[in-house]
């Protein structure tokens, strides 16, 4: 399948001299946070490969889910704008009272088609979308669905693409990776780079649930993935687990002030719930072990700037 060139790509690949000289190894990050402006992040390398789909199936709706202030949602909802769908978003949490903010705001001047949803019916996430989009064929619309996060094999052949594009990179700066780390959300973006080939050992960092979760995951859409020509090895990639901190979406100071070092640093934005808690793994990960990661580190900016928007509040004791 040929997909669509929504993002821009190939993103930079940067090397962290101030972050490698304190962690005492080497920092490089892959800088999927510029893959674009509404469809920044590392969601829209999915996108262009789903929603080549959508549009070689006539579709004339894209439904997706997750939560009030997903990312993906963002993303697709900007996705389809670009290619002339129009996004039917279910999120989970209740509409807020005030104004919206972060991705919820971007969302909303998207025009995406939004219904709040509960956790309960989150828990039945993908029948509701069969039932939504069951509503809009009878309607005349041609809905196209997309899972949570964007990961199923179709969606996972961005980044199988990504880590093909990370091996092109690696070879031109004439440098060899020991670890590729990204944050696991849904398990596209590991599954994905776990079926790229290469070379490097590959770690997603849970931001929730725990190793044993994700990596069934990872093998569920693997096996899907094997329709399109896509192996996973047996090794070389892995779940790091215990790395959640308060739970999904929680954010504790200490995560909070990694961050904020981090930018202080280097000038880079994370974000609260992703790739915050990937980098505070890293940091956590090397303080306890400096060499269980090897000595050369690619981070994977994932994205997730809208994020930190409307979370001012937290931030403030860490930024001192
Ligand atoms: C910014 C960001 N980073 C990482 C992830 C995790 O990616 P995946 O869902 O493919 O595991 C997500 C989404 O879940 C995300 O929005």
């Amino acid at each position: 399948m040929k997909p669509l060139t929504l993002s821009r790509l190939p993103t930079p690949l940067q090397y962290l001299p101030d972050s490698s000289d304190r962690l005492g190894v080497e920092i490089w990050m892959k800088r999927d946070d510029l893959t674009g402006l509404g469809v920044s992040g590392n969601k829209v390398r999915k996108l262009d490969y789903l929603l080549a789909e959508a549009v070689a199936r006539g579709a004339t709706c894209v439904i997706t889910t997750g939560g009030i202030q997903s990312n993906h949602c963002r993303a697709t909802a900007t996705a389809a704008r670009m290619v002339g769908l129009r996004p039917v978003l279910l999120l989970r949490g209740t509409p807020p009272t005030g104004g919206r903010d972060g991705n919820l705001l971007l969302d909303t001047i998207l025009g995406a088609d939004i219904t709040f949803i509960t956790p309960q019916q989150y828990a039945h996430r993908d029948a509701l979308m069969a039932e939504t989009a069951e509503r809009l064929a009878a309607r005349g619309e041609r809905p196209y669905v997309i899972p949570e996060g964007g990961s199923n094999a179709v969606g996972a052949l961005g980044f199988v693409q990504a880590g093909r594009e990370l091996a092109v990179q690696a070879m031109s700066a004439g440098v060899d990776f020991d670890t590729v780390l990204c944050a696991v959300g849904s398990g596209g973006t590991l599954a994905g780079l776990a079926m790229s080939g290469l070379s490097a050992n590959i770690l997603g960092v849970a931001v929730c649930d725990d190793r044993a979760y994700f990596r069934n995951r990872v093998e569920e859409i693997a096996a899907d993935a094997e329709r399109l020509g896509c192996t996973l090895p047996s090794t070389g990639w892995d779940v790091l687990e215990g790395f959640a901190g308060r739970g999904y979406a929680l954010s504790s100071p200490d995560e909070l002030a990694s961050q904020v070092a981090l930018a202080r640093e280097t000038g880079l934005i994370l974000d609260p719930v992703y790739t915050g808690k990937a980098w505070h793994a890293l940091e956590r990960t090397l303080a306890d072990s400096p060499r269980a990661l090897g000595r050369r580190i690619l981070f994977w900016h994932t994205g997730g700037l809208f994020g930190i928007f409307g979370r001012g509040a937290e931030y403030a004791d860490a930024c001192g």
